[in-house]
């Protein structure tokens, strides 16, 4: 069974032509999916965070970690376009995507939310039934098949979303009615069910228990295979475990005394936790702070 086709929908977000290969580029390198260089992003006159430079590659999973209020959500926010939606919210500096400036006039910012989904730190699920939170996903993405097709979609994301044999039974009860770690489930399902290229993650299992962090975990190394993911997370073991790659990012005050949170370093993660470029890196890892 495979996800229907989606009824096609404008595209705003058009990729600039593919530069020819180059020598120096192995033929096997990773694609670059998102692109920041002297990105910033904060609220009114208040820089949240700034100074972002970093490639994050196609099907890989970026680990986003550092203390509270340094900006990560506002980071993950603003790489779909979530932070429009919030009242005084701005970047400056450049954040591409797939080569295409994410912030240019003619991107659609819907469309951008469409093929770069979002799960949030608690499980959010609509108060409908686990089919119909499915369903909604397709549904914002302009979906018109038929109600087979529908249920073979809603199908698949919850398979892939390894919820489906927990629910095939009960799938007109409310989403409310199922445990916190499968109503995460549930919520990648929604996630995935438009057929994004990208899931953001913010602190995805921070309200689960153990054996339903680990379940999420493993659902992450799973989905890999089809997404690029990008997760905030506290939990510097789950950083270990699940990402090819992690950003720190630490505050700094500013000559006005102002908290904004930077980018310190951003290895790939068994050296940045092995052997860290940075004595602040360093710092964190070890407990010495934070
Ligand atoms: N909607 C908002 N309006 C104004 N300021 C905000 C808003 N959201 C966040 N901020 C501020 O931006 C800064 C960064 O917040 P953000 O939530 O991005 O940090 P964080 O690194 O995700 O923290 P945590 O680890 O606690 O989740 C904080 O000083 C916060 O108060
Ligand atoms: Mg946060």
């Amino acid at each position: 069974m495979t996800i229907p086709a989606t009824e096609e929908v404008p595209i705003t977000i058009r990729p600039q032509t593919a530069s020819p290969p180059t020598a120096d580029v192995p033929a096997d390198a990773v694609e670059d999916v998102f692109e920041l260089s002297g990105f910033a992003a904060g609220y009114g006159s208040f820089r949240a965070v700034k100074d972002v430079n970093l490639r994050i590659g196609e099907k890989r999973i970026t680990s986003i970690i550092g203390p509270s209020g340094t900006g990560k959500s506002t980071l993950l926010r603003a790489l779909n376009r979530m932070n429009d939606l919030i009242e005084g919210a701005h970047v400056t500096g450049r954040a591409s995507y797939h080569g295409v400036d994410l912030y240019a006039p003619d991107v659609d910012p819907v469309e951008v939310r469409r093929r770069i989904g979002m799960v949030f730190q608690k499980p959010n699920p609509f108060s409908k039934s686990i089919y119909d939170n499915v369903a909604w996903g397709a549904k914002i993405n302009g979906f018109r098949g038929s109600k087979s097709e529908m249920d073979d979609l809603v199908q698949e994301a919850l398979t892939r979303a390894a919820l489906w044999d927990e629910v095939k039974g009960k799938l007109g009860d409310s989403g409310y009615s199922l445990s916190g770690g499968q109503q995460q489930r549930l919520c990648i399902a929604r996630a995935v069910a438009p057929n994004p290229e990208v899931l953001l993650m913010d602190e995805p299992c921070s309200a689960l228990d153990p054996i339903a962090t680990l379940r999420i975990e493993e659902l992450m190394l799973e989905l890999k295979k089809s997404y690029t993911i990008i997760i905030v997370t506290h939990n510097m073991q789950q950083a270990a475990r699940v990402s090819d790659k992690t950003a720190f990012f630490n505050i700094r005050l500013d000559s006005k005394g102002h908290r904004t949170g930077y980018l310190v370093e951003f290895s790939p993660t068994e050296q940045l936790f092995t052997s860290p470029k940075e004595k602040d890196t360093e710092d964190y890892i070890t407990g010495r702070f934070g």
